[in-house]
């Protein structure tokens, strides 16, 4: 039995140590926004926080999240009024949508760290997480203008 916060709710799984979180969050906990793309760290679509740090939850063995708190796409905001959420509605960034929730994740760590990236900033961040519909350029307005609009 693992015992973390997820989305701020205590939660217990029980299953095997080496459970990817993954697969934690998607069957155990029914939070599937969070997406499996390649289970080998590659492509970014299973990208959680943890302790505020975006990781690849197919790559994150469930024992290494005891007392943790996680946070999944669904917990980014109650209401979907993230700026980078409002941001991605506005700049109608998603195509097919699988990638979103990892690149969102991804996104959100950067304005964390830092409120005011630049462009090569922002590009050399998301290049975490990859696109196959190739909405790069606007994943990168779309957080440009909530940068902007967090700041202002
Ligand atoms: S599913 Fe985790 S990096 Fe692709
Ligand atoms: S929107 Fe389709 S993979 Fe990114």
């Amino acid at each position: 039995m693992v015992a973390f916060k997820i989305n701020g709710k205590p939660v217990s799984v029980s299953a095997e140590p080496d459970t990817p979180l993954l697969w934690a969050i998607r069957d155990h906990l029914k939070l599937t926004g969070t997406k499996f793309g390649c289970g080998a760290g590659h492509c970014g679509a299973c990208i959680v926080h943890v302790n505020g740090k975006a990781i690849k939850s197919c790559l994150t063995r469930l024992s290494s999240v005891e007392g943790a708190s996680v946070t999944t796409i669904e917990g980014l905001s109650p209401d979907s009024s993230h700026p980078l959420q409002k941001a991605w509605v506005t700049e109608q960034v998603a195509q097919c949508g699988y990638c979103q929730s990892g690149q969102i994740m991804q996104a959100a760590e950067l304005l964390e760290q830092n409120p005011n990236p630049s462009r090569n900033e922002i590009v050399a961040h998301m290049d975490a997480v990859l696109c196959r519909c190739g909405t790069y350029t606007r994943i990168i307005t779309a957080i440009q203008r909530a940068a902007r609009e967090t700041r202002s």
